[in-house]
């Protein structure tokens, strides 16, 4: 395994932390969308409640972590609002079915988003340290189970 040299691409924490930020953004503001379309006590609006609540804190995680950082947010944050809500709400009028799929097509991309990104950050870790062959025998990366909306919508 080759070693950083200048002018190769280092992982930029700045725009890591945007991207993660406009997509927990993102997430938050489609469940929002559809919620306010959903019958309150359906069993799909308790679901994506749930995982609206859980959004939101990671949202709010990484607004602490922006602003800590000064880290400005991206400039396509009141397009992701507006388009965000009206995914939402779009899917959810079409049906109950058609919002847990949308659900279960947002959560699936972004846990390949933040695999990819771990694995981007794992490789880098290991060009840039010293003793990465010694390293590398001691790291394991456990999958963490998902919960997942049950899919009976057809496809969209
Ligand atoms: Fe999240």
């Amino acid at each position: 395994m080759s070693r950083w040299r200048p002018g190769d691409r280092r992982p930029d924490g700045e725009s890591m932390l945007r991207v993660d930020q406009a997509g927990e953004f993102g997430a938050t503001r489609i469940y929002a969308g559809q919620l306010a379309v959903l019958r309150r006590n359906c069993p799909e609006a308790k679901l994506i409640a749930r995982m609206a609540a859980q959004e939101q804190r990671h949202l709010d995680r990484f607004n602490e972590l922006m602003a800590r950082r000064r880290v400005r947010p991206t400039a396509l944050q009141p397009l992701w609002n507006v388009a965000g809500f009206a995914l939402g709400a779009a899917t959810a009028l079409m049906s109950e079915e058609a919002a847990l799929a949308c659900t279960d097509a947002v959560e699936t991309e972004i846990d390949k988003h933040y695999a990819a990104q771990l694995a981007r950050m794992t490789r880098s870790w290991h060009r840039t340290s010293p003793s990465s062959k010694q390293r590398s025998s001691s790291i394991a990366i456990v999958p963490v189970p998902l919960e997942r909306p049950t899919l009976r919508a057809i496809p969209y």
